[in-house]
């Protein structure tokens, strides 16, 4: 086989992949979606679903990829049936529909770092003719698809590893200080209790079926991303332990995303927190009046400094997306790296248009479809959102399951994960993955894959 390349080292592995799972799932979802979703009660509920449901899957992505150290699609062929590579297939069709998306709002990202940095504060009220300017968006979405290849195209270690080792450290720096300068703001305390106040009233089905997909979009998982990066790891290394602190650094980045996020909110809104369940999008509305009340140079300081960390947090995730079909088309076409990269980034880049386009641009993207027994439509970007994370990651999620539990066989899943932790198998948590991935994940993930369907696209609510 050619030589693949894989990490140098356990760290490494661990910064790359926390730094795939660390993104805007993190910084621009997590915390409005505890916001609207009842506070530390959808916390509770998230976690749960982080360490009971996720955590398992996680360490079984990685445990496929090592074992076989192949693609996804390679990777399901190697151990069960080849039929199972549709698994795979649906992976990389889900991943690459995730990164045309996710570029596009990554553009929007590093866009505001370069207003932020000329002190066009106003771009947050003019959020909308920012979105819908398709060559300004188009400009900053190509020189972020462009930084991406650039990174995947050096390879493993000298290219993922070597940008998650610097951005990683470097983003948590910036998130700290900033959390920081927060809590020194008028009205921080409201803020914090806006976030955690738990209100279990507001846990409804559909904030279940949000923090599903939320936790397995911020792990980034259910789309073989982590048997991808699996497949560069050492046979040395501890995949359990790896699996824990990629997740605990997830979560706690998220966690930390909300307290930096609602003090601002709260100092904007002079502790009434208005608006502050409205979405995701306030971090384009609602922030930039926040970082121009500082002050003409604090303001550009902050205000940049908080692009560049979104920024910084995307390209680390994009980075991961791109691998993923990058390495299918590298061990199963055996084309160089290199020319796989730019041509697979080009084709995602294209794929991306109608997102492009969906958020103002064009009235055909902007209102695609409206679902069953919904009032109004849904834009392109959002339906392909609602169809990859919220339905295609838990399907996923609950495929890899079945797959490792019952046609690659759970003692080869045990043997694998005990190659470098010598003490797993017999183990309490062995037993725990055992239960997990054989019963848990299957029928809570079965289950609720269909409820979320249901209830996305047709109205159908069984539940809540
Ligand atoms: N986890 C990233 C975020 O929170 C996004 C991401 C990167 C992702 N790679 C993925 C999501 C693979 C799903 C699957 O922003």
């Amino acid at each position: 086989m050619a030589n693949r390349g894989g990490f140098s080292s356990k760290l490494g592995f661990i910064m790359a992949a926390a730094g795939s799972a660390v993104g805007l799932g993190n910084l621009w979802g997590f915390p409005f979606e505890v916001g609207a979703g009842g506070g530390a009660a959808f916390v509770v509920v998230y976690l749960i679903f982080c360490f009971i449901l996720c955590l398992p899957v996680m360490i079984t992505e990685i445990a496929i990829g090592r074992k076989t150290q192949l693609n996804p699609v390679g990777a399901f062929k190697a151990l069960g049936h080849k039929n199972w590579s549709i698994v795979g297939y649906m992976g990389l069709f889900c991943g690459v529909i995730i990164l045309s998306f996710y570029n596009v709002v990554a553009g929007w990202a590093f866009g505001y770092f370069i207003e932020m940095l000329l002190g066009n504060f106003e771009i947050g009220q003019n959020f909308s003719s920012f979105t819908s300017n398709v060559i300004k968006v188009g400009g900053y979405a190509t020189i972020f698809m462009f930084s991406t290849a650039f990174i995947v195209s050096k390879g493993i270690s000298g290219g993922i590893e070597k940008a998650a080792k610097i951005l990683m450290p470097t983003l948590i720096l910036i998130i700290l200080s900033l959390t920081a300068y927060a809590f020194t703001l008028d009205h921080a305390f409201e803020g914090v209790k806006f976030y955690l106040v738990p209100d279990f009233s507001k846990i409804t089905f559909p904030v279940i079926y949000n923090a599903l997909g939320q936790a397995f979009f911020s792990l980034s998982l259910g789309m073989g991303a982590l048997i991808t990066y699996g497949s560069y790891v050492g046979k040395n290394d501890n995949i359990v332990t790896s699996a824990a602190l990629i997740t605990l650094t997830d979560v706690g980045i998220a966690f930390i995303a909300g307290l930096m996020m609602f003090p601002f909110v709260a100092y904007l809104t002079n502790g009434t927190m208005e608006g502050a369940g409205q979405g995701a999008g306030l971090i384009f509305t609602v922030l930039p009046g926040v970082f121009q009340s500082l002050g003409s140079t604090l303001g550009v300081i902050i205000g940049s400094l908080f692009f560049l960390l979104l920024s910084f947090a995307a390209l680390t995730s994009t980075v991961s997306l791109l691998e993923v079909p990058v390495a299918y088309v590298v061990d199963e076409h055996k084309v160089r790296r290199s020319k796989a990269v730019w041509m697979v980034a080009i084709l995602i880049f294209i794929i991306g248009v109608p997102s492009l386009l969906s958020n103002g641009a064009s009235d055909f993207w902007s209102s695609f479809i409206t679902y069953f027994g919904a009032e109004s439509a849904t834009d392109f970007m959002s339906f392909a959102q609602h169809v990859a994370n919220d339905s295609l990651l838990p399907l996923g999620g609950f495929l890899i399951s079945i797959f490792a539990a019952y046609a690659w066989k759970k003692h080869n899943l045990i043997e694998e994960i005990t190659q470098g932790n010598d003490s797993f198998k017999g183990s309490v948590i062995a037993k725990f993955i055992d239960i997990a991935i054989s019963f848990i994940c299957p029928a809570i993930l079965g289950t609720l894959f269909v409820l979320t369907v249901l209830s996305r696209f047709f109205g159908i609510t069984l539940i809540g």
